[in-house]
């Protein structure tokens, strides 16, 4: 690919409260962050040159999409790292409730897998037909959710797999990968919002 664009959904309620996973909507934040991408877009695509919109399956991606005048496609396989029992707590909860868990996950965030729901590694494997799509396409904008972006991140920069799940993926920051020969260029470009 030319140029890889990933996102983080908007500020989302949930975010806005500190609860993991769900399905919210934008925060007024978030809302105001979706209008600024498209300006972002507008300022770093040239006119001329197509770009493909992929986004989760969840509300707070497409919601984020939504001022993009690109053709869009939703993957299931985009949705977030699933939480299991746990989706919908705060992470202060899951040590209350879970606290075995909590430092288990604390332990080996790589290979710990939620009760009823995901690891790293499993997005990992589930990313591994969106990554093939990616490397046959040109410019692509990705608009998903943070482990997932972890993940994607981790594999164009080559990032071990147990430091990937801690790398910071900033709120309402456009990122632009470029991959080439001898390695992928990053550039992050702040929303301010
Ligand atoms: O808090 C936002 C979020 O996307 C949650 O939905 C998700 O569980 C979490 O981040 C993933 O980050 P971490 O793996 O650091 O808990």
């Amino acid at each position: 690919p030319k140029c890889i664009w990933l996102s983080r959904h908007g500020e989302s309620i949930y975010n806005v409260e500190q609860k993991i996973g769900g399905d919210s909507s934008l925060s007024e934040r978030g809302l105001k962050y979706a209008a600024k991408l498209r300006e972002l877009i507008n300022e770093n695509v040239e006119n001329n040159e197509r770009l493909s919109v992929w986004t989760s399956t969840l509300c707070r991606t497409q919601q984020t999409a939504q001022y993009l005048p690109y053709e869009k496609l939703e993957w299931k396989a985009l949705d977030e790292l699933d939480a299991g029992v746990c989706d919908g707590m705060t992470y202060e909860e899951i040590e209350d409730v879970y606290p075995e868990d909590f430092k288990a996950r604390d332990d080996d965030k790589y290979e710990y897998r939620y009760r009823g729901g995901e690891s790293y590694r499993d997005v990992v494997i589930r990313l591994e037909p969106v990554i093939m799509e990616l490397e046959r396409q040109e410019n692509v904008l990705i608009i998903t959710h943070q482990a997932v972006l972890r993940c994607i991140y981790a594999y164009f920069m080559n990032v071990p797999k147990e430091e990937s799940p801690w790398v910071s993926i900033p709120l309402h920051t456009l990122i632009k990968l470029e991959p080439r020969a001898y390695g992928t260029k990053v550039t992050l470009i702040k929303a301010n919002i």
